[in-house]
């Protein structure tokens, strides 16, 4: 898997054809409620979508589609069961919407190797969309961070709590050490990296800028690359469950964490604001997008899109005016 797109992704506007991955640090902030929420946004302005269900070990977007279960899923082709990705793409009750559904028997594809996990990021850019959104599982799983980085965009979605804040910037700094792993192909380097990841190395190595410091100091060549592909990387971060001003404003005073203390920058792409009628489309099999359109959560989703379509972010003006 070639860990480059994140950089990558800083060139188009409204680009076509791309993948958008979604994590989280924590379970239960709102990924897959956010990701089948946007995937009907981009629908509702005429893209063609593809939702991919890539929580190897806890697949449920069918659930958030209101749909049941589904027979062909994602371990039928990573199991070999099946050739073509095609094949186990289903319809879903919204025109435009396709679904490849989780692993059932995530036994023999929860853990896939580096060649499985390349021919599946392949195979899946061979399909037809204008947009792929990956539904990720929570946690800093090596899998799940190789598909965060292998995406045009790399969403992390956040709740205003203190431990999914404290998991999201654990995630932030695991995502950008799993990227240097990737890129320092000696050993040596490697082996730097790894110790690195520690918490407690004894290299005194806290931050994404620390790190590179020390890579740099062992290869100058290595240093240089990976100080202009980070400096073009970005996560974009959305805070969701908002009910106060305050739960909105975590956003920016993360950006500016993320950039203080990690040496690196973050877009804050937009909030979804908490809201009842998401567990009551939930519970009815609707989808809040379809249901309750003009609804809080169904606002503040559409705006997230087009934000992350067009590379913008909020500005604290706008957000404290538009509520
Ligand atoms: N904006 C919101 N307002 C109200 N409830 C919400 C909101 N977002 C998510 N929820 C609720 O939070 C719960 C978790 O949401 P969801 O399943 O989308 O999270 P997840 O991050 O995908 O979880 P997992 O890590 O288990 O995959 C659900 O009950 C959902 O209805
Ligand atoms: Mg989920």
């Amino acid at each position: 898997m070639k860990p480059l797109h994140l950089s990558e992704a800083q060139t188009g506007d409204d680009r076509q054809r791309e993948i958008w991955a979604i994590g989280s640090g924590k379970g239960g902030t709102g990924k897959s409620f956010v990701t089948t929420s946007v995937a009907l946004s981009l629908v509702k302005l005429g893209k063609k979508v593809i939702l991919v269900d890539a929580d190897l070990g806890c697949a449920n977007l069918h659930t958030c589609l209101g749909m049941h279960p589904v027979s062909q899923s994602l371990s039928d082709f990573m199991s070999g069961r099946v050739a073509s990705l095609a094949d186990v793409l289903v319809p879903t009750p919204y025109p435009g919407l396709k679904l490849i559904s989780g692993a059932h028997d995530m036994l023999d594809i929860a853990n896939p190797t580096h060649s499985r996990k390349s021919a599946l990021m392949k195979a899946l850019d061979e399909l037809e969309f204008d947009y792929l959104l990956l539904d990720l599982g929570a946690g800093t799983a090596f899998n799940t961070l190789d598909f965060f980085l292998a995406a045009h965009k790399a969403i992390l979605v956040v709740v205003p709590e203190p431990t999914a804040i404290e998991n999201a910037y654990r995630f932030i700094k695991s995502v950008y050490f799993r990227y240097m792993r990737a890129v320092s192909k000696e050993l040596k380097l490697r082996q730097l990296v790894e110790e690195a990841m520690d918490p407690k190395n004894q290299r005194g190595v806290h931050s994404v800028h620390d790190l590179i410091e020390v890579l740099a100091a062992a290869d100058p060549a290595v240093g240089r690359r990976l100080r202009e592909d980070i400096n073009a990387m970005r996560v974009r971060l959305v805070v969701n469950q908002v009910r106060t001003v305050d739960d909105l404003t975590l956003g920016f005073a993360m950006r500016s964490s993320v950039e203080k203390y990690f040496g690196i920058r973050m877009d804050y792409s937009g909030y979804v604001e908490y809201d009842d009628v998401v567990w009551k489309a939930a519970r009815a099999h609707q989808t809040v997008m379809h249901e309750y359109p003009y609804s809080s959560p169904a606002r503040c989703v559409d705006r997230l899109t087009r934000n992350l379509m067009t590379n913008q972010q909020i500005e604290l003006e706008s957000v404290v005016t538009n509520r």
